[in-house]
């Protein structure tokens, strides 16, 4: 049965890293028959070297595993922070593989170095990188997204990736979670601005997900590694109902029926797709 995606225009931004929700998401709207187009920074911030991001290597490497499961692929190496960039990658999809129609805003996240401390030690310029890069970034595809969707009048599809720490404050990832909270109010906003146009707004909030994010140096996973029975591993097994990580392709489904056909009522959500972490 048809899912609706095949031969819709995708864009999913912070698609490269090797093990990430991005990456998964772009296969998985491919494995549908979506032609994607897939974009990231693909450098290190050079001001917040602690945040971990794939190369161009990555980006490459994406693009033909794209073409291989036969549908039309590009990269865009942009930031999602700067907003002439964003809009030039819109431009560039639009007239490479046609009018957009679904948008996965996965491009975010927090670390060592990048505004994961006790709020009493987060500096100024982490909190502000941490707003820009999930809340402003998020932003800024939406809106260049929705005004091609809107022009082209065939409706759309936008899926954003929040946190289960945008739903309930996280101590240390103070500025991820305001950030992600933020992120479920614009989503809201966005859904029932852009509702009469045909297009759906909807948000994940992932739980704990397996992904290059959680590698060695990650704050949270040194502290429970540290700090409880078991370390990590134990901490999963305690905290997560249904007892493992989460895997990005599963992040990757819930973002998919977002965008299928089943899911055309659905708007303003914020699904919890966190193995039972997160309920409310
Ligand atoms: N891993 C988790 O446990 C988890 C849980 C909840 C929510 N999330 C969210 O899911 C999303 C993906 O997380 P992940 O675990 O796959 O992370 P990841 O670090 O593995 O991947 C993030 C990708 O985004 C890219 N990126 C970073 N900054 C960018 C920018 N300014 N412009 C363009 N691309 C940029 C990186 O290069 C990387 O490819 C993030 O928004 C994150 O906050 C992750």
């Amino acid at each position: 049965m048809s899912t609706g995606i095949a031969d819709k225009v995708a864009l999913v931004t912070g698609a490269a890293r090797p093990r990430s929700i991005g990456r998964a998401t772009a296969l998985r709207l491919a494995q549908e028959g979506a032609h994607v187009a897939a974009l990231d920074i693909a450098q290190p911030y050079a001001d917040f070297p602690g945040h971990g991001v794939a190369g161009t290597d990555d980006l490459e490497s994406l693009v033909d595993e794209l073409e291989a499961l036969g549908v039309r692929a590009i990269g865009l190496q942009a930031d999602v922070t700067d907003e002439h960039a964003v809009g030039q990658a819109v431009e560039t999809v639009c007239r490479e593989l046609g009018p957009v129609h679904l948008l996965a805003n996965v491009a975010g996240g927090s670390g060592a170095g990048f505004g994961a401390a006790p709020l009493l030690d987060v500096p100024r310029a982490e909190f502000d990188k941490v707003l820009e890069v999930n809340l402003t970034g998020t932003f800024l595809a939406s809106r260049a997204c929705a005004s091609r969707m809107i022009e082209h009048g065939e409706g759309g599809r936008i899926v954003n990736v929040s946190s289960q720490a945008g739903k309930i404050g996280w101590p240390l990832l103070g500025a991820y979670s305001a950030a992600k909270a933020a992120v479920i109010g614009l989503t809201q906003v966005m859904a029932k601005e852009w509702a009469a146009s045909g297009i759906t707004v909807n948000a994940i909030c992932p739980g704990t997900v397996d992904t290059d994010l959680l590698n060695p140096g990650n704050l949270f996973v040194d502290l429970m590694d540290a700090s409880q029975a078991g370390g990590f591993a134990g901490w999963v097994e305690r905290e997560i109902p249904l007892g493992r990580l989460q895997e990005p392709a599963e992040a990757a489904a819930a973002i998919a029926f977002l965008c299928s056909d089943d899911a055309a009522y659905i708007t303003g959500e914020s699904i919890n797709v966190s193995g039972g972490q997160m309920m409310a």
